[in-house]
């Protein structure tokens, strides 16, 4: 058994690595030459993301993809995409070029508020607690306009405090709940300076305030927190064309098709189980293009599906509706993203990614994210509704199952011919390879 490490942040990256393989792996040599493999060969870019974080051994790559002829607003984009399922991209791309030809989505922000929140504990009188809150309010605000001074030339700020009291909730639980507005940033550390200094103007005007008693005074902050669920963040995205023009499928007609993507939709609307693996589509198509903008993927789905849960059942993100002849697909759901500050202009990749998307705003490429959603799960749930998903996705899968096998170039070729017109399972795969291997 391994003992535990002391001042391991210490050790250096040579030094780690070598602890690591030799106390974690059977062949500590290959361990090394493997991580290594991985190091970029520029000393700079290395070391930028070494320092990225705490512990840096190697760096883990993902695909960088492109979907191309996405028409947004009127506008051509050409999406990148981080994410490594074969699939994701070519579903993308598919439902982009099919929609380029009726119109194009239309995406707009409908609004752009950050929430954070001091959570404490008053055990006193909450009548007293408001007339003080009601006094501080001014103080709160004054104390932040160090942090808030930027945000403000610009047009943004802290937009509201509010007093709490959730004491039916937990007995002398209380919350400054605030609302923010950080216009191109995603706004954590903007959000949770301001919290933290809220909590220390709270106790220390609480101790100055006369009409409190001693244990009123001593009033206990549990924590100061940005909330990731972003309910009034939200953006909307959408499609539609008149049903006759829904020529997606050669076995499936238009109006039977339109039919199938409603009843998937309400199905989703209404059985959770299947919610959650449609939402799981639309945050195929989410979290790549985040992750490609160096936005916090885990931010974003916490958020998704709070929001997703919000009327009390987990629920389809996405709508679908045919009226007067006209079949509509779209999808609403908050997005808290940034285009300045975090790691926009540190990471190459990031910094390219959003020069693609012709350096958009925060709410520009809220609508762009909410699009590459609606697209995937438009891609997914027709795939679903007509061929079923395994054809497409196997055909993707194809090449990771050529991998494995470890099969050249040349029998890669010979297969993925081969299996244009058969169908890709696993084990047909394997047949196909043993016997292309005997012929050889
Ligand atoms: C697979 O990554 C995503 C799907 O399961 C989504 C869906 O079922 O709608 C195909």
């Amino acid at each position: 058994m391994t003992s535990p490490v002391e001042g391991f942040s210490k050790f250096t990256k040579p030094e780690k690595i070598a602890w690591l393989a030799h106390n974690y792996t059977a062949h500590p040599e290959e361990t090394k030459k493997l991580l290594e493999r991985y190091w970029n060969s520029d000393a700079q870019l290395q070391q930028l993301h070494d320092e990225f974080i705490e512990n840096t051994i190697t760096n883990y790559y993902l695909p960088l993809g492109i979907a191309p002829n996405f028409l947004i607003n009127d506008k051509l984009h050409a999406i990148p995409m981080a994410i490594e399922e074969s699939s994701v991209v070519a579903a993308a791309s598919k439902a982009a070029k099919f929609w380029l030809s009726r119109g194009g989505f239309k995406a707009k922000v409908l609004s752009t508020e950050k929430i954070g929140q001091v959570h404490f504990m008053f055990r006193g009188n909450s009548e007293k607690l408001r007339s003080f809150f009601d006094t501080i309010r001014p103080i709160l605000i004054k104390d932040t306009a160090s942090i808030t001074k930027n945000m403000e030339k610009r047009g943004g700020g802290i937009t509201q405090i509010t007093l709490r009291d959730c004491t039916n909730d937990l007995p002398d639980y209380y919350q400054l709940h605030c609302s923010f507005e950080t216009l191109d940033a995603m706004g954590a550390n903007f959000i949770n300076s301001c919290l933290e200094q809220f909590a220390n103007t709270l106790k220390r005007e609480s101790q100055q305030y006369a009409p409190f008693t001693e244990t009123e005074k001593a009033i206990e902050v549990v924590m100061s927190i940005l909330s990731n669920y972003v309910p009034n963040c939200l953006v909307r995205a959408e499609v539609s064309c008149p049903v006759d023009q829904l020529t997606l499928s050669n076995t499936v007609a238009p109006q039977v098709f339109a039919e199938k993507m409603v009843r998937a939709v309400q199905i989703a609307k209404v059985a959770p189980y299947r919610a959650v693996t449609h939402n799981k589509g639309i945050m195929n198509g989410i979290d790549a293009v985040v992750l490609a903008t160096g936005n916090d993927f885990r931010a974003v789905e916490a958020g998704v599906h709070a929001y997703a849960a919000k009327d009390g059942q987990y629920s389809s993100l996405t709508h679908a509706k045919v009226e007067a002849g006209v079949f509509s697909f779209w999808i609403e759901l908050p997005l808290a993203l940034g285009t300045v500050g975090g790691l926009t202009k540190l990471h190459p990749l990031v910094k390219l990614a959003l020069e693609i998307l012709g350096k958009p705003s925060a709410k520009e490429l809220m609508q762009l994210v909410a699009v590459a959603g609606l697209a995937q799960n438009f891609a997914a749930v027709s795939s679903l509704v007509t061929t079923g998903i395994q054809e497409g996705h196997m055909k993707m899968h194809l090449m990771n199952i050529l991998n494995q096998l470890g099969a050249n170039t040349e029998e890669k070729k010979q297969l993925t011919t081969y299996f244009k017109t058969n169908t890709v399972t696993h084990s047909a795969v394997v047949a196909a390879f043993e016997q292309l291997k005997n012929k050889e």
